[in-house]
């Protein structure tokens, strides 16, 4: 990848920007979802955001992912401006980002050992005792290593999710991306999720970007927290500090 052009960033205090997004401009149809988005996301941080239904909170994490391409804009990932990427460099940046997309669906037809040796020997040249290690690992880690053999539809919905985490995990990406993880869930579930994230956070010091509309699990992950209004990013801060905003339209997604 030595064609790319690189962004010079000088982050504050010793922080390192992972994910530099600037100027990020993205039409569907006449919709002008994305109409001036910047922000710098630094490495093992977790940034939450927040926004009305339609705002374009996923329509972002599929440009930080390359799944949907800018009108106009940068979007640095690892010093690497996405939107240049050719399919093999997108693939090749994919293997350091997981995404857990708002279905966060498993193959139903497979079993879970299946659905998580997938990615495993897609993206990666390894003996089956290797294979069979990294599963257990991965299963371990959101405490489902007995649920090797079942099959997704014997499974609760929590415990699909952790499974699909599981199955993102697998590849020890450095970004993780979470669209509404917690959406659907009955609220232990919810907190079990948002528990779990933390724990990956901590353990692996991934970087994750969390998009939802639970405000339990903002307040249990966040580092800190943006808000997506009108296509820009119109309030940054902590939990506390946006709780205490202004600005009525940011505190209503704390009341
Ligand atoms: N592939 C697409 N084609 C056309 N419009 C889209 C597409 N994806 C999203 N949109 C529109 O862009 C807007 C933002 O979508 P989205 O990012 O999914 O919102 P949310 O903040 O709820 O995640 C919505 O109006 C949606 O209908
Ligand atoms: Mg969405």
């Amino acid at each position: 990848m030595n064609d790319i052009p690189k962004i010079e960033t000088k982050p504050p205090d010793g922080k390192e920007i992972i994910i530099e997004i600037s100027n990020l401009k993205k039409t569907l149809g006449d919709n002008e979802v994305l109409k001036d988005v910047n922000i710098s996301i630094y490495r093992g941080e977790s940034l939450i955001i927040l926004g009305k239904s339609g705002s374009g909170k996923s329509v972002t994490l599929k440009c930080i992912v390359g799944l949907m391409t800018p009108d106009s804009g940068k979007v640095n990932v690892l010093n690497i401006n996405v939107p240049e990427l050719d399919i093999d460099e997108l693939q090749e940046l994919r293997m350091k980002i997981g995404f857990i997309f708002q279905s966060g669906a498993l193959y139903d037809s497979m079993s879970v050992r299946e659905n998580l040796e997938f990615p495993l020997v897609r993206h990666e040249k390894l003996t089956d005792d290797e294979v069979e290690n990294r599963i257990k690992e991965a299963l371990t880690n959101v405490g489902l290593v007995e649920s090797i053999d079942k099959m997704p539809s014997e499974l609760s919905g929590g415990m699909r999710k952790r499974i699909g985490l599981a199955r993102t995990l697998i590849l020890k990406p450095e970004i993780m991306l979470y669209d509404e993880p917690t959406t659907g869930l009955d609220p232990a579930t919810s907190k079990e999720i948002s528990n779990l994230i933390i724990e990956m956070q901590k353990k692996f010091k991934v970087t994750s970007v969390i998009v939802t509309h639970d405000m339990k699990c903002a307040k249990m992950t966040a580092d800190r927290i943006v808000v997506l209004k009108d296509g820009v990013f119109a309030a940054e801060g902590t939990y506390d500090e946006l709780q205490k905003s202004d600005d009525e339209f940011v505190r209503g997604f704390f009341e």
